[in-house]
């Protein structure tokens, strides 16, 4: 039994370590490359507020969610939504894409299969660079998209997105990254993605501005909302 201070002491110091407490955040994705990015911002980028980084429990034996929205937002936020039923506390589900005007905006909400279900990000590159044999200069510019949902208990709080420019060239360049990052030549660096490090690509990408975005809204959600 506490007496009226000691109670008002621990309430005190269960405030102030909640205060410092990091937001804990739940991944929904079996990305290993979104993961390896999305871990190293949560390290990097995390001001005011540090944040630890998991990838949902057991996101792979849950009943899988069908990412068959036409837009980029739809399918994050049905997907933020869906996994966050499994969960306490909150959880963050982004789709992203790459996206080239001069193909209608293909590959789009469609470039994890582009080439075919079972094909894998070498498949996909070279259906892009097939795509896109005949097409010169300005029809070359594409752009990858990022749309972070977050959702808790089955709400959703926020919709984020980012977009980082480029242009496809016509061969692969570059050892690190994932999927269409070979190809993805960002003028700003005069590499591509795939010849930047991870924490240049974290500075400039989609992925990385959407991120910085989800920490900014973090710390702007009343301290209830943060604290599972
Ligand atoms: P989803 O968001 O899991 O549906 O898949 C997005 C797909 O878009 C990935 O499988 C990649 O093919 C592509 N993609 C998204 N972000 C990036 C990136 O940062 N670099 C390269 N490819 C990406």
């Amino acid at each position: 039994m506490f007496d009226k201070n000691t109670a008002g002491e621990v309430a005190g110091h269960k405030l102030a370590a909640e205060k410092h407490a990091p937001d804990k955040l739940f991944l929904a994705s079996s990305n290993c490359g979104k993961l390896r990015e999305y871990r190293s911002l949560a390290e990097t980028f995390s001001s005011p507020r540090r944040i630890a980084l998991e990838l949902l429990p057991e996101i792979d034996r849950l009943p899988a969610f069908a990412e068959n929205a036409p837009t980029f937002a739809e399918n994050a936020a049905g997907k933020a939504l869906h996994y966050s039923r499994f969960a306490e506390g909150l959880v963050f589900a982004d789709d992203s894409g790459l996206v080239v005007p001069a193909l209608g905006k293909a590959p789009g909400v469609h470039s994890a299969r582009y080439a075919g279900e079972n094909a894998s990000d070498a498949d996909r590159v070279r259906k892009l660079l097939e795509e896109l044999r005949e097409k010169k200069g300005a029809a070359r510019q594409g752009y990858f998209v990022c749309v972070i949902a977050l959702a808790r208990r089955g709400k959703i709080l926020g919709v984020i997105s980012d977009r980082a420019g480029g242009t496809i060239l016509d061969a692969p360049r570059g050892e690190y990254g994932f999927g269409y990052d070979p190809v993805f030549f960002f003028p700003m660096l005069g590499k591509t993605f795939a010849e930047q490090s991870l924490s240049e690509k974290n500075q400039h990408s989609h992925r990385g501005k959407a991120f910085r975005k989800l920490c900014d809204f973090l710390s702007s959600l009343s301290p209830e909302t943060r604290v599972i």
